[in-house]
């Protein structure tokens, strides 16, 4: 995507071409501020400390850090540090994993002297996958704001509205996002769409991240408060749900940012289509229940007790917003069980929440 005229990806090979450079996202949405990653402990503190966040970015820069590791030292011994230390970062987006399995078996391939040009081009070619992935699923996402926006306007609407939440957006990926995609596609289409954006805390990536996005591209949205949702959609101001994942079990359960599972019971009981997009890497084929066994991160509670933003002065503040001595918990995602669920929406193409849906687009997982 573009920021202010510039075609930018979130991750990308510094012009010296072996580091990496990212854009720092705990900064956004009020600097702009590159960061470079020259080495495996770089990559790793990027994403545990969420300069980069968003599954599909967090993958993607689990395998740049391997590389990076891998210029150090190509030893097996060292690439299964840089792999568990990499996988320890953050325990829920199975991307993560999915990125370091796909480094550790092209590197396995090649002999040690070969291993770093072999690490660097694997990588690329994940950014590159991840880039051709996310503008497919805008492509069959932006379909279903299509047939929204035909009812909406036989009701004598004048847009379709969206409600998405987190940040699936491009920043969560290396380019186009999964959850925004189609919402780009269709407004680059014409279609007059605007975007409820729940601004997510605590980590407010709604209303740091996706309206950041969503101005910087010039879509129409209005951020609220996470607990707004169901009021819009009892008044018939939402359309359409569109929420991207951190992993997707072979049964369709979605295990996505805290709060998507309360969003999915508002819009079922409200007769509002919740449609998940996802990317294949994103699907955990080897868990099928997810409530029972997906992994959920627990964050630091000062995520909770404190906001960060910028000051009148245009300084950037953390302020508490909990008296002392008050204990807070910070559960990072939620489980959204397949049965809430109207669609997932893939590279290849939209199906049901379900083990025959997610076989069908995926016959190869069969047997
Ligand atoms: O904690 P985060 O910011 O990494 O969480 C991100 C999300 O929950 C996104 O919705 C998910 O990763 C899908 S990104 C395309």
């Amino acid at each position: 995507m573009k920021i202010n005229g510039t075609p930018t990806r979130t991750i990308w090979p510094a012009k010296d071409g072996w580091a990496v450079e990212i854009i720092d996202q705990t900064r956004l949405p009020h600097e702009l501020v590159n960061v470079r990653l020259e080495s495996l402990a770089d990559a790793a503190h990027a994403i545990k400390a969420m300069l980069v966040r968003g599954a599909p970015l967090i993958g993607a820069t689990a395998a740049y850090g391997m590389a990076l590791a891998a210029r150090a030292n190509s030893s097996d011994l060292a690439l299964t540090v840089a792999y568990n230390i990499l996988h320890a970062t953050r325990p829920t987006a199975i991307n993560l994993k999915w990125a370091l399995d796909q480094m550790i078996t092209a590197l396995g391939k090649v002999p040690e002297d070969q291993r770093m040009a072999a690490a660097y081009a694997r990588a690329a070619e994940i950014c590159d996958e991840d880039v051709a992935i996310n503008s497919a699923i805008g492509d069959n996402g932006a379909t279903l704001i299509q047939a929204a926006w035909e009812s909406a306007r036989a009701r004598g609407a004048d847009r379709v509205n969206v409600l998405t939440h987190c940040n699936a957006g491009w920043l969560a990926t290396v380019d186009w996002g999964t959850a925004i995609a189609p919402i780009y596609k269709a407004h680059d289409a014409g279609i007059p769409v605007h975007v409820w954006v729940d601004e997510t805390r605590p980590r407010n990536q709604g209303a740091s991240l996706t309206a950041r996005e969503l101005n910087w591209h010039g879509v129409p949205h209005t951020v609220i408060a996470d607990n707004t949702g169901g009021h819009l959609m009892q008044h018939g101001m939402v359309d359409l749900c569109i929420v991207g994942t951190d992993r997707v079990t072979s049964n369709g359960d979605v295990c996505n940012k805290i709060g998507t599972y309360l969003k999915a019971l508002a819009a079922k009981d409200n007769a509002v289509p919740f449609y998940v997009a996802l990317p294949s890497p994103t699907i955990d084929w080897s868990v099928a229940d997810g409530i029972k066994e997906i992994p959920i991160e627990e964050r630091d509670a000062t995520e909770q007790t404190h906001m960060t933003g910028k000051a009148a002065d245009g300084s950037i503040v953390s302020v508490q917003v909990t008296p002392d001595g008050s204990p807070a918990g910070n559960w990072g995602f939620d489980v959204t069980p397949a049965r809430l669920v109207s669609g997932l929406i893939t590279e290849r193409g939209i199906c049901a929440a379900s083990p025959e849906g997610l076989r069908g687009l995926f016959p190869e997982r069969n047997g």
